[in-house]
């Protein structure tokens, strides 16, 4: 199925491994495959793997992916240095190797801090486990640790010999072959070194345990415990050291290994149990499992007269039921249950499970807030001459890696060409969807029509559940039978098989063991001996709970299906980066590159597909920082630097280099050239150019390195001088304050003159920020002697003063000069005057319009400046008389409502007499004489103190203000005089009093 998406080509950091390629591509081949003119073709592409083989490079990238060739002999590129070599340094800087995978993938995990995980994939063979031994190895050496880190580390690796001992065996195609899917993640802390880890198994091929082909083997284990253990141990295990004595040990009829030594081995597995967190009694309880699945190869059944079934081989119960601490008896009625005589191998393939369970999970403890790269050591696509049921797992997980791959692959590009503004640009790629939902899809899909064959009712066997396939799924254009196949298709195909249309590849699939393979249960009376062990490892694996739970386990493929599930989960949530193994020939020779095989392999990896998925769009893309970098000495503008924006730069570089426009497109941060051609002529012309910058470059770095000299041993003195000279200073200094600070209570001598300057210096620094903010504020800090602090306070204080007035307003000043007046007047003089203070002089105590309109236009130019209230008295008879007392800026004038009744100059008043106590009344002296002035005028103001204070001021006649104690003496007409008594009394009263005279009673205050 073809879909049309986004364009898609390596991931960043891989894809900058362009230019390491492009620099050894005329050496062997390209070092990526992205870089492959012609990446359509298959030919093309095993050429260039060929030839690097040939060289002993077995690295080459696709992209992120690398390509792995398996030597068959030992290269001397997984040292120590070369890790070192690998460490820190760009992917593009330097040749494909698995280092630069982990490196790379680590580096990623620390600064973009997101889980990462390696997926490896290959055929039997092929290199996965060394691969993924070589990843984890690196991590070992490289990553930082401290003691506790280091046997986390140590447990890390120390886990692989274990896992190699129960998992791995010799096949046909691998002396070592793992022979179940491995999952592994490794945590790291926030240091980047390594805390923890888990470890999930995928289809363990259970059924070695109890068969073996011919030249093959059953589980390393089982022979390293024979030829390792020592005598005394198995004794206690009641084993012979003769792998040939055992049932389970001689059907492939290959005993012992060349290339293997299982005595060493064991040496290796019995160290690492201790380390990865095996006590001596679990080993012990371990040791005991494995020599029962021994023990239970060598039980034989007997058949009776009635067809009941015995066993024969009484010793072997008893040593069984003593190695896994069950009762022998029920053991041998469990063994012999009627369903299970007729497969009485079933019971050891369950066991043999027993060996993977054995295995802790977690093998170090995880921690969490912590970074993961997880491992995926897997079998790849498998094609067989007999694809069988395994084949069929195998070849399904393969389809749902492909599918993540997509899926990742498409989710980090359409990111980038996001971040970078790049159009879209739609290729076409195969979906593989369609494939899967053919496998597990519910109800519909292979599995569930399996499983629904394995419990139906009734007759069933492989050949109904084919025929359930054909009903089911005819007619789907990945799914053919040879029923529902076309003639040349039958041709190549047995009635017993179907075929899937893998996105791979056609395979196969021979229907034959399905239904067994997949019901894989154990009888329920063997699993409720096995529950009763007293073994803690059997009691682990098999659950009391489990058993006494009547539903029925699901099925294997099912199973399997639901860990894949799973694991897709934990790879989603992943960067992932790929490792693609290739075997080149099945000898397991050095040096031989069988063609078809190889051809065989890049087919079913799906490489080129791979390929073209990556090669889509874009070829190759870069920063324009590096991009710049490397290209600058091609164009006259950017050589030496290029002083400008980096996109600028690029574009004008790019320009120069005559680049059309449908060849390359600018991002926001990169630069995306679409053909690996034009890059290819820019880089020759880059090699051209290298003689001549060689020579230039040499000398301008010569020129560039000695100024660089020059000018920093020139900075590098002056900065050591400096620093010197301030040292020196700094203890004169110290010195003085001392001897200062021992000479201080002296007078002011050349020992004590620092210390004292600085003493008074500091005070007057103190000062500075805390001087009183208002004259109110008399605090002031204790001065130290010699200096003039008095002095300095009353500054301040006139300072404040003077800011103060600065900032008053006119009318405020009127008013204060007002207020100054009155107090020079009548402080201490008159009983009303402090009440007066704190109330404010008005500018007038009548409002514009109490004033008659007559009385203004009768004053004419003579502006009223002030007008108030007044009660007059009558000299004689003291009638008091309610006027306005008008003041003008020359005269004053009484006035009955209309009528201006008396006139006073200011030039003609003789003063203004007033009480000392706290009444309101006074008198304006005015000549008698003088008929316009009509003589001294007796009145009273509630506001005598403002109004007299103005009528003083005004008539400039301040001092002629006289304040009396006890009377005040007026005139009367003709030369006679009236008088008025003051006194106090309980309330103001003003009346004629004794002897004529004016008796003013004035309230007491206090
Ligand atoms: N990089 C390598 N350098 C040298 N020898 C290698 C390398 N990779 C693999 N080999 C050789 O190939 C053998 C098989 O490799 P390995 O066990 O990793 O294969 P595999 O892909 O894991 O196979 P299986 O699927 O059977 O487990 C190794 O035992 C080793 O001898
Ligand atoms: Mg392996």
């Amino acid at each position: 199925m073809n879909k049309s998406i986004h364009p898609l080509i390596s991931s960043t950091s891989v894809r900058l491994v362009m230019e390491s390629a492009l620099t050894a591509r005329d050496r062997v081949g390209v070092q990526d495959f992205v870089l492959l003119e012609n990446y359509n073709s298959e030919a093309a592409f095993i050429e260039n793997l060929r030839r690097r083989f040939r060289e002993n490079l077995i690295y080459t990238y696709i992209g992120s992916v690398l390509v792995s060739v398996n030597p068959y002999k030992e290269l001397e590129i997984y040292s120590k240095p070369q890790m070192e070599r690998y460490r820190g340094v760009s992917f593009y800087e330097i040749s494909p190797h698995i280092y630069a995978v982990s490196d790379n993938t680590y580096r990623a995990m620390r600064t973009e801090r997101k889980d990462q995980c390696i997926l490896i994939s290959g055929e039997s063979g092929a290199g996965k486990t060394e691969a993924s031994k070589k990843i984890l190895l690196y991590y070992a050496v490289t990553c930082p640790t401290n003691d506790h880190m280091a046997a986390l580390g140590d447990r890390l690796l120390q886990s692989n010999p274990v896992l190699e001992a129960f998992g791995n065996a010799k096949t046909l195609r691998n002396d070592n072959s793992s022979r179940f899917g491995k999952y592994m993640d490794v945590q790291f802390d926030f240091r980047g070194a390594p805390v923890g880890g888990h470890i999930l198994n995928y289809l363990l091929e259970k059924s070695r345990v109890v068969h073996q082909n011919h030249g093959e083997r059953n589980f390393h284990i089982f022979y390293q415990l024979l030829d390792g253990g020592e005598d005394d141990l198995l004794i206690t295990l009641d084993l012979e050291r003769n792998p040939q004595k055992y049932q389970y040990l001689v059907k492939g009829n290959c005993p012992r290994l060349s290339s293997v030594s299982d005595k060493n081995n064991w040496k290796v597995v019995m160290k690492a149990l201790p380390v990865i967190g095996f006590t001596e009694e679990e080993v012990q309880k371990l040791l005991n499992i494995i020599a029962s699945v021994l023990h239970l190869g060598n039980t034989q059944f007997g058949e009776g007269e009635e067809g009941e079934t015995y066993i024969t081989t009484e010793t072997q119960i008893h040593h069984l039921s003593k190695l896994m601490g069950v009762d022998g008896s029920a053991l041998g009625e469990a063994l012999t249950h009627k369903k299970l005589t007729a497969k009485g191998e079933e019971v050891t393939v369950v066991l043999s499970s027993l060996l993977m369970l054995c295995l802790p999970d977690e093998l170090y403890h995880s921690s969490k807030g912590s970074s993961v790269i997880g491992l995926l050591d897997i079998y790849g696509f498998e094609v067989l001459q007999h694809n069988s049921f395994e084949q069929f797992c195998i070849n399904y997980c393969n389809e749902k890696l492909q599918q993540l791959f997509i899926e990742l692959t498409l989710r980090s590009e359409q990111e980038e060409y996001e971040t970078e503004g790049i159009a879209w640009e739609t290729v076409q790629y195969f979906d593989n969807k369609i494939i899967c939902d053919l496998i597990e899809e519910k109800h519909k899909g292979i599995i569930s029509i399996l499983d629904e064959e394995c419990l139906r009712p009734g007759e069933t066997c492989d050949v109904s559940f084919l025929e359930k396939l054909e009903d089911a799924l005819g007619g789907h254009p990945h799914f053919v039978t040879h029923k529902l196949a076309n003639g040349k298709t039958r041709r190549v195909m047995s009635r017993e098989e179907f075929r899937l249309l893998h996105y791979a590849g056609e395979v196969n699939y021979n229907v034959n063991g399905f239904l067994d393979k997949n019901n894989d249960s154990l009888n329920r009376n063997l699993k409720e001996v096995m529950c009763q062990s007293d073994n803690q490892i059997l009691q682990h694996c098999f659950r009391r709970e489990e058993v006494i739970d009547q539903k029925r386990p699901e099925m294997a493929a099912t199973q399997f299906k639901n860990s894949l599930m799973k694991l897709m989960e934990i790879l989603m949530s992943k960067e992932p980066s790929y490792v693609r193994c290739i075997k080149p020939n099945d000898a397991k020779q050095p040096g031989r590159f069988d063609e078809v095989l190889v051809r065989h392999q890049v087919k079913y990896l799906g490489l080129m597909e791979n390929l073209r998925v990556r090669r889509a769009g874009f070829a190759y893309r870069r920063r324009f920082e590096a991009f710049l970098q490397r290209y600058k000495p091609l164009c006259p503008e950017t050589w030496p630097n290029w002083h400008g924006r980096l996109s600028d730069g690029v574009s004008t570089l790019v320009s120069h280099l005559g680049y059309k426009p449908e060849e390359y497109k600018l991002g926001r941060s990169k630069i995306f050239i679409r053909f690996p051609k034009t890059l290819f002529t820019t880089e020759d012309a880059l090699e051209a150019k290298k003689p001549e910058i060689g020579c230039l470059g040499v000398l301008y770095m010569h020129v560039c390195v000695c100024v660089v000299i020059v000018i920093q041993s020139g900075w590098r003195g002056m900065k050591a001088r400096r620093r010197a000279k301030r040292r020196r200073q700094a203890a004169e200094l110290i010195r003085r304050f001392i001897k200062g600070f021992i000479y201080r209570h002296e007078e002011y001598c050349p020992e004590n003159e620092y210390f004292l300057d600085h003493v008074r210096y500091s005070f007057l620094k103190n000062l500075r920020q805390n001087l009183p903010k208002s004259v109110l504020d008399k605090n002031w800090p204790t001065p130290p002697p010699l200096v003039a602090s008095e002095h300095l306070r009353r500054m301040h204080m006139r300072n404040m003063t003077l800011k103060y007035c600065r900032r008053v307003q006119p009318e405020w000043k009127k008013q204060m000069m007002q207020k100054v007046e009155a107090s020079k007047i009548f402080k201490d003089q008159k009983d009303s005057y402090p009440q007066s203070v704190g109330r404010l002089f008005l500018d007038s105590r009548l409002e514009r319009e109490q004033i008659n309109l007559k009385v203004v236009q009768t004053l004419g130019n003579d502006k009223v400046q002030y007008g108030v209230s007044v009660i007059k008295y009558d000299r004689r008879g003291f009638k008091p008389r309610p006027r306005q007392l008008l003041l003008t800026n020359t005269f004053a004038v009484l006035v009955d409502r209309t009528k201006i009744k008396q006139r006073m100059d200011y030039s003609a008043m003789r003063g203004i007499s007033v009480s000392s106590l706290s009444d309101g009344v006074f008198v304006v002296h005015m000549p008698s004489e003088d008929n316009k002035q009509k003589g001294d005028v007796v009145l009273h103001c509630s506001h005598v103190i403002e109004l007299v204070t103005k009528l003083a001021m005004m008539a400039n006649k301040v001092s002629y203000v006289n304040i009396s104690p006890g009377s005040i003496r007026f005139a009367v007409a003709r030369g006679k005089e009236g008088i008025i008594d003051f006194v106090r009394g309980s309330e103001l009263k003003v009346a004629k009093g004794k002897r004529g005279h004016l008796l003013v009673v004035s309230q007491r205050l206090y």
